[in-house]
């Protein structure tokens, strides 16, 4: 006999099914056993009463999170037993057949609450059972059918998905990277990358014209609620596009991604409302203002753009006794607004040139940023000299895309969405960690791996690092 999914129970009164699942809960009042029983679709009531005597012996041993296979009849409760809260609360099972498929010790953290009120330890140790809560379930489910609506969205419009390497180089791209040492290359280190950007680029180079990737990134900061060590982007980058290109597309893929999975859903404002960096500073005193005009709406959703930042911002300056630093305030490879062309170019009015920089914000969060590039070589290495880069550091660390830029490089310019951010913002979470599988806890670590650990010995010899316990 075949499974059926529990939440399919509701509507088949009368049938009998073979269930399979866990006990959510066991309750016994007088002579009855009433047993919740659980699988990813939902849960439903079970009840065992003594005159079928070989299920019930086996039902009075049944614990918490217990698997089993049940055989049952549907049947409609009567209209007073209903249960509301449940999408099966107008049904309940009459057990035919009960085997014990696998038992459980009693559980270390509480499954039937909705888990906010559970340290990070122990939901962390024991994430693979804190996922059994339909809560987290149904991020992941949600988070799924958004990236399946994403890819299918990007591949009917022209781009084309394409993986890029994790083991990389290491740039000064912003953040700390994360380091792997090579075996092969005494000395010498792969980075993770902080993001794809630099293979983007080269896949443009490369005549890919439209690319996109569901990407892993790598950076080694302070966790917080709206940010991991380890977290996922949508990318994507588009040739011979200008700003307006860019931003247009990915207004109509959030839009269309909202109607799709979340319809109950408003979206404040359509066209996204844009506003340059100087005026949110002025008027929110942030760069990712919340432009909700009621906050206490869970279903109100308010996009923005912000746009016209400046490029470069400066470090120290006489004011405080030494030379002006400049550095890039969101990406080295941008290009600044055609007008500021000539003032990149010639290294002049640096503080007032502004980039083609745009950052999608949602509800008071940076869910994305993109810009249009510089493609021509000239331009990217203008952006280095300003940050008092010589020649040879200019070479060690970019010269692969200085030099790529020189064969034809197209137009071109993309975003990044942080997609652990978007999802959580749409499933109502407060934090990313609740929309990610496994997460690092606030601290940077696995705790259910027990990760970061120590190598043997050997391990460390071949990868020719000594390790210096300070
Ligand atoms: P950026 O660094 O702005 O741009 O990253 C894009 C988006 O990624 C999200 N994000 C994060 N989410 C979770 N944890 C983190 N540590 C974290 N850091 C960033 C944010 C952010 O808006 N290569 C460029 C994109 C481009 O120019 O195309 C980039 O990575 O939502």
């Amino acid at each position: 006999m075949e499974r059926t999914p529990i939440i399919e129970t509701q509507n088949l009164v009368g049938e009998e099914v073979n269930l399979f699942g866990w006990v959510a809960t066991r309750r016994d009042h007088g002579k009855l056993i009433f047993v919740d029983l659980r699988d990813r679709s939902g849960t439903v009531q079970v009840v065992f009463v003594p005159s079928s005597q070989s299920t019930y012996e086996l039902a009075s041993k049944l614990r918490s999170e217990w698997v089993v296979r049940l055989k049952g009849k549907i049947k409609a409760r009567p209209e007073k037993m209903f249960n509301p809260d449940i999408p099966t609360g107008k049904v309940e099972i009459e057990p035919l057949e009960l085997e014990i498929l696998n038992e459980s010790e009693t559980p270390p953290i509480a499954l039937d609450t909705d888990g906010y009120e559970t340290g990070e330890e122990s939901r962390m140790t024991y994430r693979y059972l804190d996922l059994r809560r339909p809560r987290l379930l149904k991020n992941l489910s949600k988070r799924h059918e958004m990236i399946l609506f994403i890819r299918n969205w990007l591949s009917k419009t022209g781009f084309m998905e394409i993986e890029t390497p994790i083991l990389t180089k290491s740039t000064p791209e912003g953040a700390r990277d994360y380091v792997v040492p090579s075996r092969l290359y005494p000395g010498k280190f792969f980075a993770l990358p902080q993001s794809p950007q630099q293979y983007k680029q080269l896949l443009m180079v490369a005549g890919v014209e439209k690319y996109f990737q569901i990407a892993r990134c790598f950076r080694d900061e302070d966790t917080r609620g709206d940010r991991q060590p380890e977290f996922t982007q949508l990318d994507l980058e588009m040739s011979f596009v200008d700003r307006e290109a860019v931003m247009e597309a990915n207004e109509k893929l959030l839009i269309g991604l909202v109607n799709s999975s979340y319809p109950d859903k408003k979206i404040q404002e359509v066209p996204f409302p844009r506003i340059s960096y100087k005026e949110s500073m002025e008027k929110y005193g942030t760069d990712r203002p919340d432009m909700r005009k009621d906050k206490n709406d869970s279903n109100l959703l308010a996009f923005c753009w912000v746009i016209d930042f400046p490029f470069f911002s400066a470090e120290g300056g006489p004011a405080s006794g030494g030379e002006t630093k400049w550095t890039f305030t969101h990406n080295p490879f941008s290009a600044p607004k055609p007008e500021f062309m000539d003032d990149l170019l010639n290294q002049k009015n640096i503080g007032g040139i502004l980039t083609t920089q745009y950052d999608i914000v949602l509800n008071g969060w940076e869910i994305g940023g993109g810009s249009i590039r510089n493609h021509r070589p000239e331009a990217l290495e203008a952006v280095f000299k300003v940050m008092g880069f010589n020649k040879d550091r200019i070479e060690g660390n970019f010269g692969h895309m200085i030099q790529a830029l020189k064969y034809g490089a197209p137009p071109h310019g993309g975003i990044a969405w942080g997609l652990d951010r978007l999802v959580s913002i749409l499933q109502g979470e407060p934090n990313i960690r609740e929309v990610m599988a496994f997460p690092k806890t606030g601290d940077a670590r696995d705790l259910m791996m027990e990760s970061p650990s120590e190598l043997d010995e050997k391990q460390l010899k071949e990868l020719h690092i000594k390790v210096a316990h300070e």
